[in-house]
């Protein structure tokens, strides 16, 4: 007989359901918080002096001591078009929007459907279980194979990237997407939890991991319509072959029975978000992996015990099971193989034959996405969140520069970037009176959240050796085990990291904090400057200038961009604009920019009786902090994997219907396919029916 899921309150007090919180996160705020660090004492973290240039050419500037003392500043970020100071003129508001953001806000709902701007239309582009790869067959959710699901797109799509495909097909387009991970209840009918059957494991396999597939572009719109079957399209799972490189590739602590070389792993699991680097690859971040792996609480190693605690492993069974039907996922019986997961994923899309690698010169932990940026030089520069309550951000600077061109000897270079470089954490300190933040979101004396910043080195990725910079742990140690290496500098404790992206025309970077409600709790760690809401529901964006020429440099400045909830709400902030012109917005996740340089976020967990959205916001000018809701999705869904370009706006609209007590018997959502038909996640393109651009 088919057991229900037990009705289970929602401990971090967004508007997840149980479900999403058990199936995509393993229940992580159900679970003591795995940061249990005193790392605010730590005294051995030493200023290190820097010089620097001056990190801006233009006026209109915060500027901050850092903590080696030096100044830089926080205002145009640099080598880029100059911008007015936030504006404190009320009339600002009155007039147009900022180019690429002029369209009506759409109101806060909660209908069954992609709600989007007046004038706008939109397609599905593609769902889960759409065949991608030849010889793929139909979708039939009542006969669903493990095989047939190999060839189709995966479920539960998050992380999206549109890259160009060139050679005579200017109107099309490769998609990349994350299928972050599977919601069986929804998937299958009857589904018992308790009992789940070979067959419907291997399909939850198969339905995890990335997809590739070729888009054909409209003419006369930003309609995008799959190519089936395109030779480029391809489907990575949780059982294709990937590559472990760079200095912990081969390591003691990455070997198992199955791989005594400690370089090949079957699969990638929990692929929220990601990245798209300049030399044509995309990134992806491996995040809730613990919640895979079995019996970590019987593990009798101390040293061991202690790290898959820190990372959250489970203790007893799974949810999914999957240790019954492959011991790799046992930690008692595969002790490394969770160590194989948790790192940032480079793929290829362009080579349908590229074996994936997982780049530990990256770092593990629960990582959300990965973008980088160029150095002045050449060299990459990647921000990483790891998506924990009271957990670090991270950047990782490559030591090699990028070749330009599309030649095979560039190519092969540029594929070894992410192997060698430097990976840092990040460490703010505020520039107000620890006093002043009382945790209620009151701005302090100085009216700003800001402060500076330093990046502490971890470790060093080198073909001559690698090095640690962390007293006590090895090399590998930190690559393999970054949390602890994070816990012994001090890195300074975030309301759950998520999308880092910098702004490609101002350089500066934005730092997606979703909530924390243990912000503040007995024992936890209180409300600070960068984090300064007690029992945060509703998140914070924060901004942080480096050189614009030299992001490689361990030193910056930061203040908090924007602080979300409800506009009426005192403790909310949306960078000095006049609070009663903007959309209320809960619950910041994914972000992207569009080709003006505003913006767009996607939220994860709406907590103010709204759908989730998507949100433009300008960043620099006079409506610098005017946000507005561009779209809504349907029930139970979440927005991920924006996109914006100049004719369209893309999303992936994740878990559709899933809402406590959904099955596929009981749907809890009709989209996209209407009553009668199995809810599917899928992804979306929305465009202007005018033909004109996005927001002009
Ligand atoms: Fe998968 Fe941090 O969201
Ligand atoms: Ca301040
Ligand atoms: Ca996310």
């Amino acid at each position: 007989m088919r057991k229900l899921l037990p009705l289970i309150g929602n401990p971090h007090g967004s508007g997840r359901s149980a479900l999403t919180c058990r199936y995509r996160c393993g229940d992580a705020c159900f679970h003591e918080v795995p940061n249990t660090s005193d790392n605010e004492y730590v005294g051995d973290v030493i200023a290190r002096a820097y010089s620097r240039r001056s990190m801006l050419r233009s006026a209109a500037v915060v500027t901050v001591a850092t903590a080696a003392g030096t100044a830089v500043t926080l205002g145009a970020g640099g080598g880029q078009p100059a911008e007015a100071a936030p504006s404190a003129d009320p009339k600002a508001g009155s007039g147009e929007a900022a180019r690429g953001l002029r369209f009506k806000a759409v109101a806060p709902n909660t209908d069954d459907r992609v709600t989007v701007p007046e004038g706008h239309d939109q397609n599905v582009v593609i769902r889960w279980g759409d065949p991608i790869v030849k010889g793929a067959p139909a979708f039939n959710p009542d006969k669903q194979t493990a095989a047939a699901q190999a060839g189709q797109f995966g479920y539960n799509n998050d992380f999206l990237s549109l890259l160009p495909l060139g050679g005579g097909y200017e109107r099309q387009q490769l998609l990349v997407a994350n299928h972050e991970y599977t919601d069986e209840n929804l998937m299958f009918k009857g589904y018992d939890p308790a009992n789940p059957t070979r067959e419907q494991v291997e399909v939850a396999w198969a339905a995890h991991g990335l997809g590739v597939v070729v888009v054909q572009e409209d003419h006369r719109s930003g309609k995008l319509t799959a190519v089936n079957r395109h030779q480029l399209n391809r489907r990575l799972t949780a059982t294709s072959e990937f590559r472990l490189t760079g200095p912990a590739a081969g390591s003691a602590l990455l070997k198992t029975s199955a791989d005594p070389t400690g370089t090949k792993v079957l699969g990638t699991l929990n692929n929220c978000s990601g990245g798209t680097t300049p030399w044509g690859t995309t990134l992806h971040g491996e995040e809730n992996f613990n919640q895979y792996f079995a019996n970590a609480g019987q593990v009798t190693d101390p040293a061991e015990a202690a790290r898959l605690k820190r990372y959250g492993v489970s203790t007893g069974a799974t949810e999914r099971k999957w240790e019954r039907f492959d011991k790799r996922f046992d930690c008692l019986q595969e002790p490394n193989e969770s160590h194989r997961f948790g790192w940032v994923v480079e793929l290829d899309p362009y080579d349908p034959n590229s074996v994936p690698r997982k780049r530990t010169a990256l770092g593990r932990f629960k990582h959300e996405g990965a973008q980088p940026r160029l150095t002045e030089d050449g060299r990459p520069v990647v921000y990483m969140g790891d998506d924990e309550r009271f957990d670090y951000f991270y950047k990782f600077v490559s030591s090699k520069q990028m070749k330009r061109g599309d030649s095979r000897a560039a190519k092969e270079h540029n594929l070894t970037l992410l192997d060698e470089g430097t990976l840092y954490v990040a460490k703010l300190t505020g520039d107000s009176p620890a006093a002043e933040v009382d945790g209620s979101g009151k701005l302090p004396a100085d009216g700003q959240f800001d402060g500076s910043g330093v990046w502490i080195k971890l470790a060093t990725a080198s073909a001559s050796g690698n090095v640690s910079h962390v007293e006590g742990m090895t090399a590998e140690e930190v690559f393999v085990f970054t949390r602890q290496a994070g816990d012994k500098v001090g890195a300074t404790k975030m309301d759950r990291p998520e999308d880092i992206e910098p702004s490609p025309r101002t350089g500066r970077v934005y730092v997606v904090l979703t909530n924390n409600t243990d912000r503040g709790k007995a024992g936890k760690a209180g409300a600070d400057e960068a984090n300064p809401r007690n029992l945060n529901k509703h998140g914070q964006i924060l901004e942080l200038a480096e050189n614009f020429d030299d992001p490689a440099g361990d030193g910056f400045a930061w203040r908090l961009f924007l602080v979300a909830g409800d506009p009426n709400d005192a403790s909310t902030y949306f960078a000095g604009f006049p609070k009663d012109k903007v959309s209320p917005i809960s619950c910041p996740d994914n972000v992207t920019f569009d080709p003006h340089g505003n913006l767009w976020i996607s939220t994860d967990g709406n907590q103010l009786g709204s759908h989730d959205g998507l949100f433009g916001v300008a960043t620099a000018g006079e409506r610098r902090g005017e946000l507005k809701q561009f779209l809504t999705v349907p029930r139970g869904a979440e927005t991920c994997g924006p996109l914006v370009q100049d004719k369209r706006v893309l999303v992936a609209v994740q878990h559709p219907g899933e809402i406590d007590g959904a099955s596929v018997e009981k749907p809890q959502s009709v989209w996209p396919d209407g009553p009668g038909k199995i809810v599917r996640p899928a992804v979306v393109s929305v465009w202007r029916k005018d033909g004109k651009n996005i927001g002009v």
